[in-house]
C-alpha cells in the first residue's frame, strides 16, 4: 500500500513521527512518503522536530509558507492536486487540525471526483472527532470537514466517536486507536530528560525540584487582540512575580508583543522573572513541561501532554476540543480572564494543584493500532 503521510505545521510532526516509525517496521506491506507542505518553515518550527524525532528528510516539500488562511489553504490544494496527479498513492493519511490537514484532505476528495477513481486515494484522519463547537477557530472547520471527507477515522478518545455519530458518520469508519502524540512522548520522555535546556534558561534546581511555570501563546483571539493579550500579560506579569515563568515565543506572538503598545515584554524580562526564549525543539520543550510546577497555554496538544505527565495546565481559551483532559486529566479551562488565572496558579503554588489519571490509549501504542486497522479494513474498502 503506497501512503502520503501529511505534515505541514509544528503540532503535526510529533503526530507523524510515530506512524512513519510503525509503518516503515512493516517494511514491504508499505511504501510510505513524508510529504511536508512547508506551512511553517522556521528551524525552530519544522526541521529541528524532524531531527528530534529522527524522522528523515521529507520526501516532497512544497514550500507554501505563510498568508492568509485562503492562500495558505489554496496553496497546499494545488500542489498537492499536482502531486496526486504525478503518483496517486493508495491513502492520503492527514492528522491534526491544521490548514494543511483540511488542503490535502480536500484536494484528494476532488482528485477521486475529477478522475472518477473511488475509493483510491482513500482519506485517513488522525485525531478524528474533536470538537470545540467553536465556528470562530479556524481549527474546527478544519477538523470538521475533514472529518466529513475521510474514509478511516482514528480517534483519540470515546467522545470523539460520539461527536461523529451525531453528525451521521458511519461507525463503520471510526476506530478509537489513541493518541500518536502521546506515543512520541511516551517514546522520547527518556531521551529528553538529558536535555539541557533548564541549564541553558538560567532555572537552578533547588535540591532536584524545579521551581518554575511554563507559557506558551499563539492563537489569533489571544495575540491579535489588544485586550485578551493584556489580560493573559498582566496575569502572567504577577505570577511571574512569585514563580519565573518561561515563554518560548512563537513567531506570531513575538511579531504583536512587539507591535502592540503593551508595555515590550523583553524589557519586562530583565526586571522580574519572566523569561522570554525562541521556540524550542521537541526535546528541550518536553523537558521543560516535565520539570514545570505549571503550564499556561493557549495550545491544543499542550492539554493532552500535560495530562499524560502529570502537571497542572491552565487553558487560555474559553472552549475545548479535548474535554477528556479537564474530565480526567490536569487541565482547567481559565479563559482569559485575569482573576481566574490568577486564583488558579494561586492554588497550584498553594499546593492545591488539580491531579488526574491518563486516558484510555493513552499508552504509546496507537500508532500500532492504526497500523493493525489499516492492515485489516483497507482490503476490504479497497475490493
Ligand atoms: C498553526 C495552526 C494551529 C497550530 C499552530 C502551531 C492553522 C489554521 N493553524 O497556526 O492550529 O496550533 O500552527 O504553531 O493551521 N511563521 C513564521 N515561521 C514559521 C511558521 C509561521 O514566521 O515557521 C509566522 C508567519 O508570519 C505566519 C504566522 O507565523 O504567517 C502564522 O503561521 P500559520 O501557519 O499561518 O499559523 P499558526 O498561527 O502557526
Amino acid at each position: 500500500m503506497k501512503v502520503f503521510l501529511i505534515a505541514g505545521a509544528r503540532p503535526n510532526f510529533m503526530k507523524i513521527a510515530p506512524i512513519w516509525k510503525r509503518l516503515e517496521k512493516r517494511g514491504r506491506a508499505f511504501e510510505t512518503k513524508i510529504i511536508h507542505t512547508g506551512q511553517h518553515y522556521d528551524y525552530e518550527m519544522s526541521k529541528i522536530f524532524f531531527e528530534n524525532l529522527d524522522l528523515p528528510e521529507p520526501h516532497v516539500y512544497f514550500g507554501v509558507g505563510g498568508g492568509s488562511h485562503a492562500e495558505q489553504t489554496a496553496r497546499i490544494i494545488l500542489e498537492f492536486e499536482k502531486l496526486l496527479g504525478r503518483e496517486t498513492p493508495d491513502l492520503v493519511m492527514v492528522v491534526g487540525d491544521v490548514n494543511s490537514t483540511l488542503a490535502c484532505a480536500l484536494a484528494a476528495a476532488k482528485f477521486r471526483c475529477a478522475h472518477r477513481q473511488s475509493p483510491r486515494p482513500l482519506i485517513a484522519h488522525v485525531e478524528a472527532g474533536l470538537r470545540s463547537r467553536d465556528f470562530l477557530m479556524p481549527e474546527e472547520i478544519n477538523r470538521k470537514l475533514t472529518d466529513h471527507l475521510s474514509d478511516l477515522l482514528f480517534t483519540t478518545c470515546a467522545d470523539a466517536a460520539v461527536n461523529l455519530k451525531k453528525e451521521g458518520i458511519g461507525p463503520e469508519k471510526v476506530f478509537f486507536v489513541g493518541n500518536v502524540m502521546i506515543d512520541a512522548l511516551v517514546q522520547y520522555r527518556d531521551k529528553a530528560k538529558n536535555s539541557k535546556v533548564l541549564a541553558r534558561l538560567g532555572l537552578a534546581q533547588n535540591r532536584g525540584r524545579s521551581n518554575y511555570a511554563v507559557l506558551t501563546l499563539h492563537r489569533p483571539e489571544n495575540v491579535e487582540n489588544a485586550l485578551n493579550l493584556d489580560q493573559i500579560l498582566s496575569a502572567v506579569r504577577e505570577i511571574s512575580s512569585q514563580v519565573p515563568v518561561v515563554f518560548p515565543v512563537h513567531p506570531r506572538t513575538r511579531q504583536k508583543i512587539e507591535t502592540s503598545k503593551l508595555p515590550p515584554v523583553s524589557r519586562e524580562a530583565e526586571s522580574s522573572s519572566l523569561i522570554l526564549s525562541e521556540p524550542l525543539g521537541y526535546l528541550d520543550f518536553l523537558k521543560l513541561m516535565m520539570e514545570a510546577r505549571f503550564v499556561l497555554t493557549d495550545s491544543g496538544g499542550i492539554q493532552e501532554e500535560t495530562t499524560v505527565l502529570g502537571v497542572p495546565c491552565l487553558t487560555l481559551r474559553e472552549t475545548t476540543e479535548r474535554p477528556i483532559t479537564v474530565k480526567e486529566g490536569t487541565n482547567i479551562i481559565c479563559g482569559v480572564n485575569q482573576e481566574k488565572i490568577l486564583k488558579e496558579a494561586r492554588a497550584i503554588l498553594a499546593g492545591r494543584a488539580k491531579r488526574g489519571k491518563i486516558p484510555k490509549y493513552w499508552d504509546g501504542r496507537a500508532a500500532e493500532r492504526i497500523v493493525q486497522v489499516l492492515l485489516s479494513s483497507t482490503r476490504k474498502f479497497m475490493l
